[in-house]
C-alpha cells in the first residue's frame, strides 16, 4: 500500500518518527558507531552523547539525569519497576495495588508477581474510566509496598487523578509507580512536584524510535536488577547501549518540551472537530470521562457497528478497537468491559488517536467514510 494514501489515526499504537529525530540518529549508525562503555576517547565521545540524551529526558520530566534508566521500551520499564521494586521491598510487605484497566504490560507483570507469592488487588473504575478512589482507599494496607496506576489510558485517553492517588499512597508509606507511556511527551510532567517514585515511558509514542524507552527511578528508591551482566545503566540494566535509539529518544524529548504547547493546541482542535461531528451521528457516544481526557484520544461507540469488520474493510485507514485476537477469537477490550460496556458495545467502539502529523483534510475524510459506511 502507498503510505501517502494512508489515513493514520492509530497514534497511541505508535507515532511516525519526527524527521529531526531521524537526522539526529543517523551519525550513530555510521561514523559514530562506538560503544558508549569503551574507555578510549572514541567511546567517551559516544558516552557524552548518551549522557546528553539522559539530560534531555530529565529536562522533560524535571528529574535528575542519574534517575533515568534506558530500557527497550515501556514494557521492559514496567517489568523492571514492578518486579524490581517488589523484590527489593518484599521484607516490608507483599501487597501491590493496581487498576483493572491498566495496560497488559502492568496486568501481566502483576499476574506473574502473584505466581511468585505477592498479593495483588485490582481496583475497579467507574463508568467514565476513572479509578474508584473509595475502593482504592479501602484497599491500602500496612503491607502494601507498591501502588501502580497509569497516568493516561491508552484506549480511552482518560487521565487518572494521580495527584490524589500519590498523596494517599505516600500517606500509607507505599511506593508510587505510574505507567506514563501515553502521557510523556504529550502533557507536562514534573516528577518532583508530584513526588512520583517510578515512571515508565516509550519513545515511539511521541515521534521517537521504537525499541527504546526509559524508567525514572527517584533517588533513594530501591530496585532489584532484572538484567544482569556488564553493569550498564548503574548496574540496573546490563547490555550494550542502543546508542542511535538513545540519541533519538533524547531528541524526541527535546522537541516535545519545545513544541508541546503548540502541538497540543493543534491536535485538540482536530480532536474536537472529529468528536463533535461524529457525535452528530444518531446513537453514537464517547467512552470515557470527557473533562479528564488527553487531547489526542477518542473512543467512540457506534450503533450496530462491527469495529473489526470496519478495520478490515478499509485498507487505507488505520484505527483501532482495542480488542485482542486470541486463537481466531475476537475478545472485546478489557478496558471498555471494565467501564461497564456490553461486549457488543465494546466491539462496536473505535479508538481514534491523533498526532501532530494529522490534518483537517484527513479528519474530514475519516468522517465521510464512517458516515457513508453507517448509512449503508
Ligand atoms: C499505556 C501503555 N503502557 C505500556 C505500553 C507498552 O509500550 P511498549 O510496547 O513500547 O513497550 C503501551 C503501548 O501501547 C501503552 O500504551
Amino acid at each position: 500500500m502507498n503510505t501517502s494514501e494512508l489515513i493514520y489515526f492509530d497514534n497511541n499504537a505508535t507515532t511516525p518518527l519526527d524527521e529531526r529525530v531521524l537526522e539526529s540518529m543517523l551519525p550513530y549508525f555510521k561514523n559514530d558507531f562506538g560503544n558508549s562503555s569503551s574507555s578510549h576517547h572514541f567511546g567517551k565521545r559516544i558516552n557524552n552523547a548518551v549522557q546528553k540524551a539522559r539530560e534531555q529526558i530529565s529536562s522533560l520530566l524535571n528529574a535528575e539525569p542519574k534517575e533515568i534508566i534506558f530500557t527497550s521500551g515501556a514494557t521492559e520499564s514496567i517489568n523492571l519497576g514492578l518486579k524490581g521494586c517488589a523484590i527489593a521491598y518484599q521484607s516490608k510487605g507483599k501487597h501491590i495495588i493496581t487498576c483493572k484497566t491498566e495496560h497488559k504490560a502492568v496486568l501481566d507483570t502483576c499476574k506473574y508477581l502473584e505466581q511468585i507469592g505477592f498479593e495483588v488487588t485490582y481496583i475497579s473504575v467507574k463508568n467514565d474510566g476513572i479509578i474508584d478512589i473509595e475502593e482504592f482507599k479501602n484497599a491500602l494496607r500496612k503491607d502494601t509496598i507498591i501502588v501502580s496506576i497509569m497516568w493516561v489510558n491508552n484506549e480511552t485517553g482518560v487521565i487518572q487523578p494521580i495527584e490524589d492517588i500519590i498523596e494517599l499512597t505516600h500517606e500509607n508509606d507505599s511506593i508510587f509507580f505510574t505507567d506514563a507511556t501515553q502521557a510523556v511527551g504529550k502533557i507536562p510532567i514534573d516528577v518532583y512536584e508530584l513526588d512520583i517514585d517510578l515512571l515508565s515511558f516509550s519513545a515511539h509514542k511521541f515521534y521517537g524510535p521504537k525499541g527504546i524507552g526509559g524508567l525514572f527511578i527517584k533517588r533513594g528508591i530501591k530496585v532489584d536488577t532484572q538484567l544482569h551482566g556488564g553493569g550498564h545503566e548503574y548496574g540496573l540494566r546490563s547490555g550494550t547501549s542502543n546508542v542511535p535509539a538513545i540519541i533519538g529518544i533524547g531528541k524526541a524529548c527535546e522537541i516535545a518540551l519545545e513544541e508541546m504547547k503548540v502541538n497540543s493546541e493543534y491536535v485538540k482542535y482536530l480532536q474536537n472537530e472529529l468528536e463533535d461531528r461524529l457525535l452528530q451521528i444518531k446513537g453514537t457516544y464517547s467512552n470515557g470521562n470527557k473533562s479528564n481526557r488527553i487531547y489526542n484520544t477518542l473512543n467512540i461507540c457506534f450503533p450496530s457497528f462491527d469495529a473489526n469488520f470496519f478495520i478490515d474493510k478499509y485498507k487505507n485507514i488505520a484505527v483501532s478497537n482495542g480488542s485482542a485476537c486470541t486463537a481466531a477469537l475476537v475478545q472485546p477490550s478489557h478496558v471498555l468491559i471494565e467501564m461497564g460496556l456490553s461486549e457488543e458495545q465494546a466491539l462496536g467502539s473505535l479508538r481514534l488517536s491523533l498526532s501532530k502529523k494529522n490534518t483537517i483534510e484527513e479528519v474530514n475524510e475519516l468522517i465521510n467514510i464512517i458516515t457513508t459506511y453507517l448509512k449503508r
